[in-house]
């Protein structure tokens, strides 16, 4: 591998998700999902912004895809909307179950390699309605739906994601209430975390067990956490929030338990975790075939009380922040990477998500946008780094493909590498879309 240049076979792609960018909500039989609700309640999103015609790709997949492959873009990852082929509780949609494979037919077209997550935040209202994530009875509606997506795409799909980000999923829909549902209580969103990692265990299992070859794993997302100064109660702050954020989720899945710190703490907070069934550490204890990631900042931490679930205080920087106002620190990847490989796993590493958000606007056919391009870049040469110390990355994929519907944000937040116009619902490829092709034609960074 020279200088600039990534291993044969190492995977480039780009990432999108189903509630972001299909619209159509309740077309094709499909039914409502929360994050459908919470839109629909006033106050929740930014702007009353909706999903009710995103990018409206479930129309115009076939043109998306048609411009990845333009790209020269190899690999896709995606996700399938559970309400689209669960509409109703037990009840399959075959329209629903028809659109992914119209969109497997088109991706195989091109020859373009899917990665399918399996939830990305849409969970039916119905199963809203019965207690959702906080409710153990998701475990048997979750495997049911997942057995069926490997029925119908596992021949035809390789890289499967049970979850995106238990963290996200848990903590910001069950304890802040920035995401759907929209509730605020932090033992629930432990009993949701909990739930979470148990459907991942056993989502995996039942794909080794139905025989398919392919790989399969989590995704989760992370945040390294500094300490403001060298005190000993930052230091411990820092420490709590890299349990509550990234070791939470890491170690039930390769460690097979909870960070013990962690769980004493939370029962000092909030009471005895009851939720903890016995053999369920063992079955959480399922990585899978890889780990995957999803990286964008980090965060330093003061002791204090602006976040009373773990005494600490979120510090300023004046590190330079994407639209998101995140701190851009590549270092923070490349450190994640080695304390993975280090501490957690020799398995491959993927990252799932990457990118930055920024609002430029086109001009005369062009969005200029650099500055995404030098956030991509210093995070791939992060990754390049890594590997050039023999570290097993073998993949990346790009957030996002296009703009699109950035959750309780709404469309102010531009991720993609293609911009989206929301009026006419025209796509203009960014100059970092052009950049990125380049970078995959030569299999390497620009010198
Ligand atoms: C992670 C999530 O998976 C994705 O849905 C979201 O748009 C990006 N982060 C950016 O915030």
């Amino acid at each position: 591998m020279s200088h600039n240049t990534f291993p044969d076979g190492f995977i480039w792609g780009t990432a999108t998700s189903a509630f972001q960018i299909e619209g159509a909500p309740y077309q094709g039989g499909k039914g409502e999902s929360i994050w459908d609700r919470f839109c629909h309640t006033p106050g929740k999103v930014a702007g009353g912004d909706t999903g009710d015609t995103a990018c409206d790709h479930y129309h115009r997949y076939k043109e998306d895809i048609a411009l990845l492959a333009e790209l020269g873009i190899p690999n896709y990852r995606f996700s399938i909307a559970w309400p689209r082929i669960f509409p109703e509780k037990g009840k399959v949609n075959p329209e629903g179950v028809k659109f992914y494979h119209n969109l497997l037919d088109e991706l195989a077209n091109y020859g373009i390699e899917p990665m399918a997550t399996i939830f990305h935040w849409d969970l039916p209202q119905w199963m809203q309605d019965e207690g959702g994530w906080a409710s153990r009875e998701i475990v048997p509606q979750f495997l049911e739906y997942a057995e069926l997506l490997f029925r119908e795409y596992g021949g035809r799909v390789n890289k499967w994601n049970t979850i995106n980000e238990p963290w996200v999923v848990s903590m910001l829909g069950h304890g802040t209430g920035d995401n759907a549902p929209g509730h605020t209580d932090w033992y629930e969103a432990l009993t949701v975390a909990h739930h979470v990692l148990l459907c991942h265990g056993l989502t995996v299992r039942r794909y080794k067990e139905m025989g398919f070859k392919g790989d399969i794993g989590v995704v989760l997302n992370f945040t390294p956490a500094y300490a403001a100064t060298d005190s000993e109660e930052d230091r411990a702050a820092a420490a709590r929030y890299d349990g509550y954020f990234n070791t939470w989720f890491l170690d039930p899945v390769f460690k097979g338990a909870y960070p013990a710190n962690m769980v004493a703490w939370y029962e000092s907070k909030l009471g005895p975790l009851r939720f903890i069934q016995d053999g369920d550490l063992e079955i959480m204890n399922t990585p899978g075939d890889f780990l995957a990631f999803n990286y964008y900042s980090r965060n330093v931490l003061k002791a204090g009380n602006a976040f009373p679930l773990i005494d600490v205080d979120f510090v300023e920087t004046d590190l330079d922040k994407t639209d998101m106002g995140w701190d851009i620190h590549p270092e923070s990847l490349y450190r994640l990477l080695t304390r993975l490989k280090e501490e957690y796993t020799q398995l491959p590493l993927y990252i799932t998500e990457n990118g930055a958000a920024y609002d430029l606007p086109v001009v005369d056919g062009e969005v200029r946008d650099d500055i995404r391009i030098k956030y991509i870049h210093e995070h791939l040469e992060a990754c390049h780094r890594f590997i050039r110390e023999g570290g097993n990355l073998q993949g990346y994929y790009v957030w996002s493909f296009m703009d699109n519907f950035e959750w309780a944000l709404g469309y102010q937040k531009r991720f993609g590498i293609v911009h989206v116009d929301y009026d006419t619902l025209v796509r203009t490829p960014k100059q970092s879309a052009k950049w990125y092709s380049e970078v995959i034609r030569r299999n390497g960074l620009p010198e």
